[in-house]
């Protein structure tokens, strides 16, 4: 029996700072507990098999051989994204230790996928792990995070290293394009307890990304105030962070929320979202990642129920979390797949 090795890598939030950070100012991302779990097996022939099974949207398994094209078409197109992220990712984690073989891979994700939680690099991380280990190879966490950001990438024609650098490393990241240590960590623990309010997504970051820059272009001298802001917001929110104010990370929350808003990347479901946590005792929320839909978070401290309810009631789904501390790892506990 060939072993089977399973390797998580947790989804994350961007706090402070999306957008912004395109343009070279600082941004604070953070690991949560949810998580994806890629499991590899090693096969007898050069086949790699993946099977995506629980997605949290229905699932599919489909072959494709070495060098081997990828082409296929369903209504799953969120999976079929999700199983080209593996697939990029095998193929330079062999060309990087110059070893290949056939391999059974199977991912399970514990939050939706294609929603801004960066699911798409927790799985290209944990596949990059998993199969170098599957071949002998025990690569460390700045090659993974760096195969991973190649991986991003190639997939998506453009990439920060924001996403795959949490998804390897965990915890709270500060991001700063224009330093030489681009990714540090906020050596701090804190406890943020946040709900994370999701509706379907109508726009892709890459749309996204382009609005900001067209408006950019178009009235500079109004957008690249805003953006400079929002460089002072996260520097502002570095030092709360430190100093575990809760009250002034949930204020400069909702500043950051206002400006993404000016911006024109929320949508009124991420409005109504906003505001119903606030109302329902948030001290600060906003929305996360690149905006047109997607996901939410609120600070809500002794208000996990009221704030959840209240999300809800204006039509979000709730998905309750922490930070974690934990980037990706070996799972000792087969039972999880
Ligand atoms: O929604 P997401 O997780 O794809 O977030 C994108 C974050 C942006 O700042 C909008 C783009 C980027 O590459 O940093």
């Amino acid at each position: 029996m060939k072993e089977e090795i399973i390797i998580s890598a947790p989804g994350k939030i961007t706090l402070f700072g999306e957008h912004a950070v395109v343009y070279g100012e600082p941004a604070i991302v953070a690991s949560i507990d949810k998580r994806v779990y890629v499991s590899i097996k090693l096969r007898d022939d050069n086949l790699i098999k993946i099977s995506a099974l629980d997605l949290q949207i229905p699932g599919i398994a489909l072959t494709f051989e070495e060098d081997g094209e990828l082409t296929l078409e369903t209504d799953y197109g969120r999976v079929v994204k999700a199983v080209s992220y593996i697939k990029k990712a095998i193929e330079l984690t062999s060309n990087y230790i110059d070893s290949y073989k056939g391999a059974h891979i199977t991912v399970r994700s514990t939050m939706p996928v294609g929603a801004g939680l960066g699911t798409s690099a927790a799985v290209a991380v944990a596949t990059i792990k998993a199969y170098s280990l599957a071949l002998g190879y025990e690569l460390d966490n700045k090659e993974i995070a760096k195969i991973g950001y190649m991986t991003e990438k190639e997939v998506q024609g453009s990439a920060s290293p924001m996403d795959t650098s949490i998804a390897t490393h965990g915890g709270l990241l500060l991001i700063n394009p224009k330093s030489e240590e681009i990714v540090s960590r906020l050596n701090i623990k804190i406890d943020l307890p946040l709900v994370i309010g999701y509706v379907v997504r109508e726009g892709l970051t890459a749309q996204l990304v382009a609005y900001v820059k067209e408006m950019k272009n178009r009235m500079p001298f109004i957008i690249d105030p805003i953006i400079k802001t929002i460089g002072d917001i996260v520097r502002k929110a570095e030092n709360a962070f430190y100093k575990n104010d809760l009250n002034e990370i949930g204020c400069l929350m909702n500043i950051n929320h206002g400006l993404l808003d000016a911006l024109g990347v929320s949508t009124k479901k991420l409005n109504d979202m906003v505001y119903a946590a606030r109302s329902a005792g948030a001290l600060g929320s906003k929305l996360t990642g690149a905006g047109g839909g997607g996901c939410i978070i609120a600070l809500a401290p002794n208000k996990i129920t009221e704030v959840s309810t209240a999300i809800k009631i204006v039509g979000g789904q709730v998905i309750e979390t922490k930070l974690s501390y934990k980037g990706v790892e070996k799972e000792e506990d087969k039972k999880i797949i």
